[in-house]
């Protein structure tokens, strides 16, 4: 049999002596092919007497990982020519930067929905996110939102052949928390903010879409009460609209509230002297909010009577259009870049 030194040696030379990667290929075939040399070099081990295997299995084993190296290495050597060749012959510079095309910006939605988030994260809130197809039971039953109730009828809700439904607000996304974290043992206090894309079966306008986004927010605690409520959205309309607000409550009918209201912000075309935009009233309607009602704290596992809490229902397209003065919901959706190149916040 062959001194395998000399094997090894032999076939690094050939190795080394490949002119092209063509030379390279065959001499692979002709080592690690089907009956490939090196692999034929490895098997032997079964003609040896029993005792001489260990030693001569793991030489082998050594020699064929370092012929297996030098192919490899020969070729990337090779790779590395071929490149720089290919380079040589075109006008091609890979160090001239390329065209500087203009750059994305988000979109005013998604600056306002973040803005919101830091400002909310930093009052202690968590971020939750749900499911844009829903069930019948999350987005109404557990809401407290009874079976003949109108939110439920096909012009409003975008049903699903199987029952399901595209989500109509981002209340489920209550109790669905209150629900995840009471099984897992938790109790209040429970922080969070549901920011999320909703759906109804709206006829377009100025002021109406069909697909609209919220920002759901739930507190629950021992003694919440209203003017928690109130502080927390003074608070956030303060941030968000970028200027000292007041705010009024009326009353306002939410199956899953009690109380209920709609809560309004003071105007900021005409600071509270009426015009076309407040409708000469002087306040803007911006968010519904209530009470938390006791069956919506039931249905996620919490007791009403140690637990109270409030909730809010935010609509962005809303915020967003009094933030910047734009007069028509339609825009947000509409794709003209004329009106998203207004907002030049750049991509994070
Ligand atoms: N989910 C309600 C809606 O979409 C808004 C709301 C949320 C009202 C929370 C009260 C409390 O219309």
């Amino acid at each position: 049999m062959n001194d395998p030194t000399a094997l090894r040696d032999r076939w690094l030379q050939a190795i080394a002596a490949a002119t092209d990667p063509a030379a390279l290929a065959e001499l692979d075939s002709r080592l690690f092919g089907p009956k490939g040399e090196v692999l034929d070099f490895v098997r032997s081990v079964t003609t040896l007497p029993k005792e001489e295997r260990p030693a001569f299995g793991k030489a082998a084993n050594a020699i064929k990982q370092e012929v297996e190296q030098a192919l490899a290495a020969r070729r990337e050597a090779f790779g590395k020519q071929t490149l720089a060749k290919e380079l040589a012959a075109s006008d091609f510079d890979p160090t001239e930067p390329g065209p500087r095309l203009p750059r994305g910006a988000l979109h005013p939605i998604t600056i306002v929905q973040n803005e919101l988030i830091d400002l909310f994260t930093s009052m202690g809130f968590q971020w939750q996110d749900g499911p844009e197809v829903e069930s019948e039971y999350y987005n109404f039953d557990a809401l407290n939102i009874p079976q003949d109730h109108p939110a439920r009828e096909s012009q409003d809700t975008f049903w699903l052949s199987d029952g399901n439904l595209l989500r109509t607000h981002t209340s489920p996304v209550q109790v669905r928390t209150m629900q995840r974290l009471t099984k897992q043992g938790f109790h209040p206090p429970l922080k969070v903010v549901v920011p999320g894309r909703c759906f109804r079966s709206e006829t377009v306008d100025k002021t109406h879409e069909h697909t609209f986004y919220q920002m759901e927010g739930l507190v629950v605690d021992r003694h919440v009460s209203t003017a928690n409520l109130i502080h927390t959205m003074k608070t956030c309309l303060r941030v968000i609209l970028e200027r000292d607000v007041q705010v009024r409550l009326r009353p306002g009918f939410f199956p899953f509230v009690e109380p209920g209201f709609e809560l309004d912000v003071n105007c900021p075309f005409c600071k509270g002297a009426g015009c076309s935009v407040c409708k000469q009233s002087g306040w803007i309607e911006i968010l519904p909010c209530g009470m938390v009602h006791p069956n919506v704290l039931r249905q996620g596992g919490i007791d009403p009577e140690q637990f109270t809490g409030f909730a809010f229902g935010m609509g962005l397209q809303r915020v967003v259009m009094l933030r910047y003065g734009i007069d028509d919901i339609r825009q947000f959706m509409g794709g003209d870049l004329r009106f998203l190149q207004q907002f030049p916040e750049v991509a994070r």
